[in-house]
C-alpha cells in the first residue's frame, strides 16, 4: 500500500461515492427506454433479479481485488498476481474509462449547455419541429460542443485534482442526496400532468409477452453497465474503502441506491413523454430532443413554470454525468499518481489532456466529421458500441475470472468476510463465490453473443 493513502470517511461517504459512479446518464436514458421496450414492469422485474443476483456479486468481486490490495487497478492486479499474463486485467482497467470518458464527456457538455439554455429560458415556446432541430444545430456545429466538453471535463477533473476525501467525497456527498431531491420533484411534476397515465402505464403494465430473450441480456447487460463494471472504477474506488468495512452492505448500498434512482427517473421521463406526445425513442434523443418541448408545454401562461422544469431537469442530468465522469477520471489518476510518481494535480491534467483530445473527435464527428467512418460509424458510435460492446464485457469478465479462478479462495473470503469476523457475509459467501467463479462468466459470455449477433 501506499503511504499516506487517502480513504473514504465511513460507510455513507462510500455508498454515496460508489453510487455517484453508477448513477448517470445510463439510468436516464437507456433504463427508461429499456423498460418500455421489453414489457414494462416485466422488465424492471427481471432488471432487478439480474441486478442482485448476477451484478451484484460481481461488484463485490471487483470491490474485493481493490480493497485486498488497496491500489489502483494496474497495481492491484500486479500485487494480487505478479509478473502474470493477469496484468492484461489492470491496462484494460485503465485503458477503458479513459476512452469512455472522453465522449461521455461530450454529452456532459450538452447537458452543461441545455442547463445553461434553461436558464435563458429557450425552452419556454418551441414547437416539436424547433426542439428536433435546437439540439441538431447545436451538435453539429464545431465550437460550441468542444468549448462545452472543455468546461464539463475540466469540472470533473479539478474535483478530482482536490483529492479522495475534498474532492471525490466531498462532492458525492453533496451531489447524490442533490440529485434524489431533484428527481423526486420531477417525478411528481411530471406524472401530475395531464396524460401522464399513459407514461406511468408504460412503465408499470408488466407485459411478459414483450420479454425475450433479448429483453432478459438486455436487462443484464443494463445493470452490468448501470452499476460501473468491467472499468477498473470500483476496483479504484474500494481501495480507498476502510478494513472496517463491510463490502456487503457498501455493494448492497450502491446496487439499492442505482436501482431507485433508475427506477424514479424513468417516472420523471417517460409520463412528460407521453403528456407531450412524443414516441418514447431510445438514445439521448429522449433527453435532448423530446424534453425541451416537453417543457415548453408545461409553461402555457407561465413561462417560469417551463423554465423552471427544464432547470432542474438539466441540472440532474449534468450532475449525474459528472459524478459518473469523476469516477472514469480517478481511475487514470490514481494510476498516474501511485505507479509514475505524479503529484495528483499534474495526473489530472494529463487525463484531461487525453480525454480531451479524443473527445474532440467524438464532438466533432457528430457534425464536422460525421462522413468520417470507422467500420461503417461516425466516430462517436464507434467508440460507444467498442466500448460498450466490447471493452466493458471482457474487463468484467477478466474481473470475475480473476477472483474466482485465480485468487485463492481463502483470501476472498477473509477480505469479504474481514477475516471472518462478519457473520452475514460468511453465510452469503458460498452462494456469492458460486457466482463469480460460474454463473457471472456464463452469463457475460451470453450479453457478449447477444450484442454481437444484434450489430
Ligand atoms: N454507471 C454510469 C452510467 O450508467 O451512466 C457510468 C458509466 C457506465 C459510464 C458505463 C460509461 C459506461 F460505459
Amino acid at each position: 500500500m501506499h503511504q499516506g493513502r487517502e480513504s473514504f470517511g465511513g460507510r455513507f461517504a462510500v455508498i454515496m461515492t460508489l453510487a455517484g459512479s453508477a448513477i448517470g446518464l445510463g439510468n436516464l436514458w437507456r433504463f427508461p427506454y429499456l423498460v418500455g421496450e421489453y414489457g414494462g414492469a416485466a422488465f424492471i422485474i427481471v432488471y432487478i433479479l439480474m441486478s442482485f443476483l448476477i451484478s451484484l456479486p460481481m461488484f463485490m468481486a471487483e470491490s474485493v481485488i481493490g480493497r485486498r490490495s488497496r491500489q489502483n487497478a494496474i497495481g492491484a492486479v500486479h500485487s494480487l498476481a505478479p509478473d502474470s499474463g493477469w496484468a492484461l486485467l489492470g491496462y484494460l482497467s485503465v485503458i477503458t474509462p479513459m476512452i469512455i470518458v472522453s465522449y461521455y464527456s461530450v454529452v456532459g457538455g450538452w447537458s452543461l449547455n441545455f442547463l445553461l439554455k434553461s436558464f435563458a429560458f429557450e425552452f419556454n415556446k418551441i414547437g416539436p419541429e424547433e426542439s428536433l432541430g435546437l439540439f441538431g444545430s447545436f451538435i453539429s456545429k464545431p465550437w460550441a460542443p468542444i468549448i462545452c466538453l472543455a468546461a464539463f471535463l475540466g469540472l470533473s477533473c479539478t474535483v478530482v485534482a482536490l483529492g479522495v476525501k475534498k474532492g471525490i467525497e466531498g462532492f458525492s456527498k453533496v451531489s447524490l442526496p442533490l440529485l434524489f431531491v431533484l428527481v423526486v420533484i420531477i417525478a411528481i411534476y411530471a406524472c401530475s400532468m395531464p396524460g401522464a397515465k399513459g407514461g406511468v402505464d408504460f412503465l408499470i403494465k408488466p407485459d411478459f409477452s414483450k420479454l425475450t430473450g433479448r429483453g432478459i441480456a438486455s436487462a443484464l447487460g443494463q445493470s452490468f453497465y448501470s452499476l460501473s463494471l468491467g472499468m477498473g472504477i470500483v476496483i479504484t474506488y474500494s481501495s480507498y474503502v476502510s478494513k472496517k468495512e463491510n463490502l456487503a452492505v457498501s455493494s448492497l448500498g450502491t446496487a439499492i441506491s442505482d436501482l431507485l434512482f433508475a427506477c424514479l427517473a424513468g417516472f420523471a421521463i417517460m409520463p412528460a413523454v407521453f403528456a407531450a406526445g412524443i414516441e418514447p425513442n431510445s438514445g439521448p434523443g429522449l433527453i435532448f430532443q423530446s424534453l425541451p418541448y416537453t417543457f415548453s408545454k408545461m409553461g402555457v401562461g407561465a413561462p417560469w413554470a417551463s423554465a423552471s422544469a427544464a432547470i432542474f431537469f438539466f441540472m440532474t442530468v449534468l450532475v449525474a454525468a459528472m459524478t459518473s465522469a469523476i469516477s472514469l477520471v480517478e481511475v487514470g489518476v490514481a494510476y498516474l499518481v501511485e505507479e509514475k510518481g505524479l503529484r495528483r494535480g499534474t495526473a489530472s491534467l494529463c487525463v484531461f489532456g487525453g480525454a480531451f483530445t479524443l473527445g474532440v473527435f467524438a464532438s466533432l464527428s457528430t457534425g464536422p466529421i460525421q462522413d468520417l467512418k470507422i467500420f461503417g460509424k461516425p466516430f462517436f458510435d464507434f467508440l460507444d458500441l467498442f466500448c460498450s460492446n466490447f471493452l466493458l464485457l471482457l474487463g468484467g469478465m477478466l474481473a470475475v475470472l480473476f477472483v474466482g479462478w485465480k485468487m485463492k479462495k481463502e483470501d476472498v473470503f477473509d477480505e469479504f468476510t474481514n477475516g471472518g469476523t462478519k457473520a452475514f457475509n460468511r453465510k452469503i459467501f458460498p452462494l456469492v463465490y458460486g457466482v463469480i467463479k460460474y454463473v457471472a462468466p456464463l452469463a457475460l459470455a451470453i450479453i457478449f453473443f447477444t450484442n454481437f449477433l444484434g450489430e
